[in-house]
């Protein structure tokens, strides 16, 4: 049966006015120190994409470094770090997308995916989905199959998602305010 996340929300904490007045922060690094509930979520995760052919996971800086390497293990595959720019010592493609205010750009190194290889894009968290839409086109460039679009935490109110009805979005826990 599927791994149900819905109780691990007990051990997320709720920080009101962070990063800024009027917005509720949803820390999970109250859960990942619990290792019951870190190894739900990983399992949660592998649970969802295991039997499928995953030649690599793709995490994206910095947060999607938490989850990324724990399911690529578990899942034997890869590890893809896609960074902030200027980390990657290689050729790098690189993407630039807009923020509320001004704009960041995310790089890949070119020789990162082979094209054709089945690749699954984690995060930690899924609210606009403009940070993933980015990864997306940088994945594309470098022709890798999207096998899937992996959260821990989405904000449904948001609707991040409908960027994505293309793809398997998945994510452990749900948030509608
Ligand atoms: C946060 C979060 C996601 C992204 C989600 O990253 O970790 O990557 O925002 O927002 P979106 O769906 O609206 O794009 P952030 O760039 O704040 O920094 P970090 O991961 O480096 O901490
Ligand atoms: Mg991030």
């Amino acid at each position: 049966p599927p791994i149900d996340c819905e109780p691990l929300k007990a051990l997320v904490r709720t920080v009101p006015d962070f990063p800024k007045p009027g917005i509720l922060f949803y820390d999970i690094t109250t859960l990942l120190k619990d290792r019951k509930g870190f190894a739900e979520m990983i399992d949660a995760f592998a649970q969802h994409y295991i039997g499928s052919d995953v030649d690599l996971v793709l995490g994206i800086e910095a947060r999607g470094f938490i989850f990324g390497p724990a399911l690529a293990y578990r899942l034997n595959a890869g590890f893809v770090p896609v960074r902030k720019p200027r980390k990657l010592p290689a050729p790098t493609a690189k993407v630039t997308y807009d923020l509320e205010y001004g704009s960041d750009s995310l790089e890949i190194h070119v020789d990162a995916i082979e094209p054709g290889q089945k690749v699954i894009l984690v995060d930690d968290l899924l609210a606009t989905g403009g940070t993933m839409e980015a990864t997306i086109k940088l994945v594309q460039q470098l022709g890798g199959e999207i096998a899937g679009l992996a959260f821990a935490v989405e904000l449904d109110f948001l609707r991040g998602r409908e960027k994505f009805a293309h793809y398997d979005v998945f994510s452990l826990l749900h948030y509608d305010e």
